[in-house]
């Protein structure tokens, strides 16, 4: 009756050799039964994404006992609840325990963690743990290093004082409230590093009578709602070197002088505090900060304190409302390397522009988002990142970008730059020149080798053909010349590019087939967005058009939110982006995420059937076919694309119904069919009953809502009729709840950028 439990048994004893192969491996030697628990642990979570080999990796035991020391699970290894009875709990020789970047969300910490008594290193960061930290903590007296940061932790402050040996504690980014424990300083004579940032802590903190018995280099208490009394107690720590204490939340302004107490400071963060005037004027402060942050500070003068500040890298006064001119004397700051003066309500640059960056050591500039006037300065040897978009410099692009060879991004957009296109640009990763005034052409210089990921030339004067020699940039990922006057064929060439997903040439004087001259689909292999509305396009499309879109052929699922364009570095930051403008749906400069697609054809000659093969584009957002002559009816394969936002087919020869099955998309916010031939019932349904009217005018024969004509012949098969109407119940609490909220093409995150959304 019952089976023998051998199958598992043997699975069992299997797993523990093929453990041990791998733990044998690591010249590590562990005990069958602690092996066996460490197999159970991992039982008891989902760990598809789990590499059996990384997780065994991260596994030492002790050679003399066999015992598990140390464990470290890989990113993302484990989902799922930890519970009391966890074998976790069992290994009660862990010295060592990293989980960081789990997921036990929503798991609250069991306070069996009181069994592991010999712990010094605890990391669990990163892991979605939410309640009060257990009192048992306090029984880890070993603790060296304790790091519950980025969870969703509340309660007071966690029991801390036994653990006297604590050298690192990381609680910030969780909801912990009430007050630091008062003698938490002086029961932790080792204490080096404290991070309590993004809180809701409050008070303040004792510091030991001799404060040079401290030993805390590194403090971290910024956006919590810590009154200015924490300042003077902070001012005694002259050990510090980095100290975080933005967002303080005082309602008089902080003097800076109070920190000169501290000898070793090299980073002070103080973003969003009002600070005292006087105090970031005074030339009597010697500071040796390195790093100096004061985003969103209300600053209004240039702070001349920045003049003794000799060694200083690192400058961040974003968003203030600083006036006037950046002061020549900036630039001579020796060591001077990241510069941020973004959002400021700055004038220009003190100096001679053609002198003033020449042998700055800065090689992260940003200017953006100023009333920058005058020419560009020519820039520093070495800049690595160079931005001033949104400002109204004038006259060239400075030629010498061209030998710096250090340059990465290049960001001149929206300013009143004139002249030629420097002939440079194939250096450059990437270069931004958007809606300037630009003349000539689009330089044929592209060598073989070509450096260029990104190139937006749109909104400018530029004339001629598109350059040949782009072939060349092979890593071309985003190309923009929309607005501009060139007048060239479609580039069926730029095919050969293996990594172009965003390409608009929008209002322009292209012109000839779209379809490609030996009628074979078009290729282009990440092709996700093409703009290429208000040109001169004529002709028909075939059929199976779409069917080599390999990219927007599958939708990425949710979880791939990556950002097209994303270009991370260790200090900066570019995100492509681009003005997405369908009827309804506006977003100028907007983020858009790699996993989407948006084709608009508009305002061209186009003729012939809309392609069936559209209905393959799975990943498509927006459709915009608008203003052609297209003829036949609406395909039915539109109804495949499941994830479609914005759909508009107005001013074409469109003849027939609207397929019926277009009510089911259920995320269509926008429809308009309008001036067209088709007739028949508008399908029901909230995405189509709740546009406009003006989206179907101009059709003699549609009926039903949202037109005031109502059909003649209402349909009389009572119970399929039933059916529908539950499922459209359904479909429509859907649509109220995702159709008409912003949806995904304006739920995209917007980057440096701004963003409107026009409705209907
Ligand atoms: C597991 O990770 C190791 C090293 O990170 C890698 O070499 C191996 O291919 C991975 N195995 C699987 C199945 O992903
Ligand atoms: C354990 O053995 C390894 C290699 O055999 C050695 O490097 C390590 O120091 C040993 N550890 C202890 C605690 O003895
Ligand atoms: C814990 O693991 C994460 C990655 O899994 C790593 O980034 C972190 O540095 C580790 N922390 C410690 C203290 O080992
Ligand atoms: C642990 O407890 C849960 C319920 O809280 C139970 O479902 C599970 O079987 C237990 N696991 C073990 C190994 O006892
Ligand atoms: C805590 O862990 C996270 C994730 O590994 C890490 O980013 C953070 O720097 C750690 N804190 C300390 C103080 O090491
Ligand atoms: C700390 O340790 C002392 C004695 O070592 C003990 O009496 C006290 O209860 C402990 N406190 C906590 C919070 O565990
Ligand atoms: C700042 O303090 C005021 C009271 O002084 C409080 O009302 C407000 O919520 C606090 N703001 C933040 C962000 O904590
Ligand atoms: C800062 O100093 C400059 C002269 O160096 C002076 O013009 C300005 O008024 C001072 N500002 C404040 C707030 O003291
Ligand atoms: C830049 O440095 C060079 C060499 O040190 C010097 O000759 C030149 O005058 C400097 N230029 C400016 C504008 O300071
Ligand atoms: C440029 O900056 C101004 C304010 O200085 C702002 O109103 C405008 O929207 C910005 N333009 C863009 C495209 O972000
Ligand atoms: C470009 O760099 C070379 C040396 O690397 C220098 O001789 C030349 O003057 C530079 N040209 C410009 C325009 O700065
Ligand atoms: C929609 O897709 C399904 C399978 O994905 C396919 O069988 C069907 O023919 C498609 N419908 C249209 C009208 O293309």
């Amino acid at each position: 009756m019952s089976q023998p439990p051998l199958p598992s048994c043997f699975l069992s004893i299997f797993f523990i050799i093929l453990a041990s192969y791998f733990l044998v491996i690591n010249a590590l030697v562990c005990r069958p039964d602690q092996i066996q628990a460490l197999m159970q642990f991992k039982n008891e979570f989902e760990s598809n994404g789990c590499n059996r080999s990384d997780y065994l990796n991260g596994v030492s035991c002790d050679n003399a006992t066999g015992a598990v020391t140390k464990l470290q699970l890989p990113s993302g290894c484990f989902t799922g609840i930890l519970r009391p009875n966890s074998s976790l709990f069992g290994l009660n020789h862990l010295r060592y325990l990293n989980l960081s970047y789990n997921n036990f969300a929503s798991s609250s910490l069991p306070s069996e963690f009181s069994n592991l008594n010999r712990l010094e290193v605890l990391s669990l960061s990163f892991n979605g743990f939410i309640g009060q930290v257990p009192s048992s903590i306090s029984s880890l007296i070993h603790l060296t290093h304790l790091n519950i940061s980025h969870n969703e932790f509340t309660g007071s402050f966690p029991l801390v004082r036994n653990l006297t040996k604590l050298s690192f504690l990381d609680l910030s980014f969780n909801k912990f409230s009430g007050t630091i424990p008062s003698d938490l300083l002086l029961t932790m004579p080792f204490l080096s590093l404290l991070d309590l940032k993004k809180n809701s802590l409050t008070g303040t903190i004792q510091v030991p009578n001799s404060p040079s018995s401290s030993r805390l280099v590194f403090l971290s208490l910024g956006q919590n709602q810590f009154e200015a009394q924490i300042l003077k107690p902070i001012s005694k720590l002259i050990n510090l070197n980095h100290l975080d204490v933005s967002s303080l939340n005082t309602t008089y302004p902080i003097d800076l002088n109070i920190f000169t107490s501290l000898k070793s400071l090299l980073v002070l963060h103080v973003s969003r505090n009002k600070l005292l005037p006087a105090s970031l004027n005074a030339s009597d402060i010697t500071f040796h900060l390195e790093s100096l942050v004061m985003r969103g500070c209300d600053i209004t003068e240039f702070p001349n304190i920045l003049k003794t500040l000799q060694n200083l890298r690192n400058l961040d006064l974003s968003r203030n409302r600083i006036e006037g001119k950046v002061p020549e004397w900036l630039w001579k700051l020796p060591r001077l390397s990241q510069v941020n003066l973004a959002y400021n309500s700055m004038t220009g640059l003190e100096g001679s522009s053609s002198e003033i960056l020449v042998n700055s050591s800065v090689q992260l500039l940003d200017l953006a988002y100023n009333s920058m006037t005058g020419s560009f300065p020519i820039p520093p040897p070495n800049i690595i990142y160079l931005s001033a978009w949104n400002n109204s410099f004038t006259g060239n692009i400075p030629l010498q970008v061209c030998n710096r060879t250090s340059l990465v991004v290049f960001d001149l957009s929206y300013n009143k730059f004139t002249g030629p296109v420097p002939r440079c640009l194939s250096n450059l990763p990437i270069v931004n020149l958007r809606k300037n005034g630009l003349e000539g052409s689009i330089p044929d210089e592209f060598y073989r080798g070509a450096l260029t990921q990104t190139l937006d030339l749109g909104f400018n004067r530029l004339t001629g053909k598109l350059p040949r020699s782009l072939l060349n940039c092979s890593s071309l990922r985003f190309l923009s010349v929309d607005n501009n006057i060139i007048e060239d064929t479609f580039p069926f060439w730029l095919k050969a590019l293996p990594n172009l997903q965003v390409f608009t040439l929008r209002s322009n004087r292209f012109f000839g087939q779209l379809s490609p001259p030996d009628q074979v689909p078009l290729a282009f292999p990440e092709l996700r967005i093409l703009e290429l509305s208000d040109n001169r396009f004529e002709g028909s499309l075939s059929p199976s058009y779409f069917v080599n879109w390999k990219a927007s052929l599958f939708k990425v699922d949710e979880e791939g939110r990556i950002y097209m364009g994303d270009y991370k570095h260790a200090y900066f930051g570019y995100e492509d982006t681009l003005d997405l403008q369908y009827k309804g749906l506006f977003m100028e400069q907007g983020k858009v995420l790699t996993s989407y697609s948006t084709i608009d054809f508009s305002g061209n000659k186009l003729e012939g059937q809309i392609p069936e093969s559209i209905g393959l584009l799975k990943a498509l957002i927006a459709l915009n076919l608008s203003n052609n002559a297209f003829t036949g009816h609406i395909p039915l394969s539109l109804a495949n694309v499941t994830e479609l936002e914005s759909l508009d087919l107005s001013r074409n020869q469109l003849s027939g119904t609207i397929p019926k099955e277009l009510g089911r998309l259920s995320f269509l916010s926008y429809v308009s069919v309008a001036h067209n031939q088709l007739n028949g019932e508008i399908p029901q349904g909230p995405q189509f009953s709740g546009q406009a009217e003006s989206s179907f005018e101009g059709n003699a024969g549609l009926c039903g809502l949202p037109l005031p004509r109502s059909c003649s012949a209402p349909p009389t098969q009572q119970p399929k009729e039933e059916g529908e109407e539950k499922e459209e119940g359904v479909l429509n609490w859907k649509a109220v709840v995702i159709g008409y909220g912003p949806g995904l093409l304006l739920g995209l995150l917007i980057a440096h950028i701004i963003y409107s959304y026009k409705p209907k």
